[in-house]
């Protein structure tokens, strides 16, 4: 199943705080057209710009083999300013993380923007997947794991549902101590059917990568979940203490 695996560790400063480096990035298809690169920057602008209000776009930009694709999404639950700043690093980013590349993709905490020559809006990508699991494990690991599945389902179903914006939150008390935060999306462009495969092909990950974590995230392009058992969506949970620094394994996956 996997072509390529890197294992690393670091940090993030959660869940307030967003960084200008993406959580994850992909670059591919080395280009050298000048128009190329004029098309690029202004799907760049344009996602920046129009995404800001209402926290989805699709563009394109160009002609023949030259047009450029782009898509950009915040996270539902984000407020319009943390989203709009988000963009905005998004865009500063691309230059600095895929030089001269006509596929890019940047994933951050608060948004998600890509762009590339084929046309991808309206179809599901699960080409490429990036997992973040916690290096701490949770106590009464198999129990867990049992209430996390059924979390995660829920809010996978959540996302598919006619009115939510692709966006599912959950939240269970695994403990009288200890509650369990969820959240799944998809890109807008993704149909209902296309939005619950590619979630439920998520799960495919959590006895690989995810059991018995304290917190796992499973980002595809097309989509994500992730659990943590600190409050991380909006609105914060306002009973649960904040998280301080949590330490995150990396894996990166080329399935097909
Ligand atoms: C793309 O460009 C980079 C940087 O110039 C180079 O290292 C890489 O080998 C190129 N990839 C392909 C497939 O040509
Ligand atoms: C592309 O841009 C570079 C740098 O601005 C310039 O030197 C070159 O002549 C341009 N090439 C074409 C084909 O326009
Ligand atoms: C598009 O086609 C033209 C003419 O065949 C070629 O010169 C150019 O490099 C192509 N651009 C890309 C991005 O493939
Ligand atoms: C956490 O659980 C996983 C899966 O059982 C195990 O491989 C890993 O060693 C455990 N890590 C710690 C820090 O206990
Ligand atoms: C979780 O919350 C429910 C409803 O408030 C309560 O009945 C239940 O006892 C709690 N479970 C645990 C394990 O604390």
């Amino acid at each position: 199943m996997a072509l390529v695996l890197k294992l690393f560790f670091f940090s993030l400063l959660l869940p307030l705080s967003y960084c200008a480096d993406p959580i994850a990035h992909y670059c591919a298809q080395n280009y050298t057209s000048n128009q190329t690169q004029i098309n690029i920057n202004q799907v760049i602008s344009d996602l920046t710009t129009s995404a800001s209000v209402g926290g989805f776009a699709v563009t394109s930009s160009g002609n023949g083999n030259d047009t450029i694709y782009g898509l950009a999404q915040c996270r539902g639950d984000v407020s319009a300013s943390d989203c709009s700043a988000c963009l905005s690093s998004a865009a500063k980013q691309f230059p600095v993380a895929c030089p001269k590349q006509a596929d890019a993709r940047l994933w951050y905490d608060y948004c998600f923007m890509r762009y590339d020559t084929n046309n991808f809006v309206g179809q599901s990508d699960t080409g490429f997947v990036t997992i973040l699991y916690n290096v701490q494990n949770a106590t009464d690991p198999d129990a867990f794991d049992k209430a996390v599945r059924k979390l995660v389902k829920k809010a996978n179903s959540d996302a598919v549902s006619a009115g939510s914006g692709s966006l599912g939150r959950e939240k269970t008390n695994f403990t009288e101590y200890i509650n369990i935060y969820a959240l799944a999306q998809c890109t807008r462009d993704l149909q209902p059917l296309d939005c619950a495969q590619c979630l439920w092909s998520t799960l495919q990950y959590f006895p690989i990568y995810c059991s018995h974590r304290r917190g796992c995230r499973v980002l595809y392009t097309s989509c994500m979940v992730r659990y943590e058992i600190y409050p991380f969506y909006f609105p914060l949970d306002g009973n649960a203490k904040i998280s301080g620094v949590d330490k995150y394994t990396k894996a990166i996956l080329h399935p097909h």
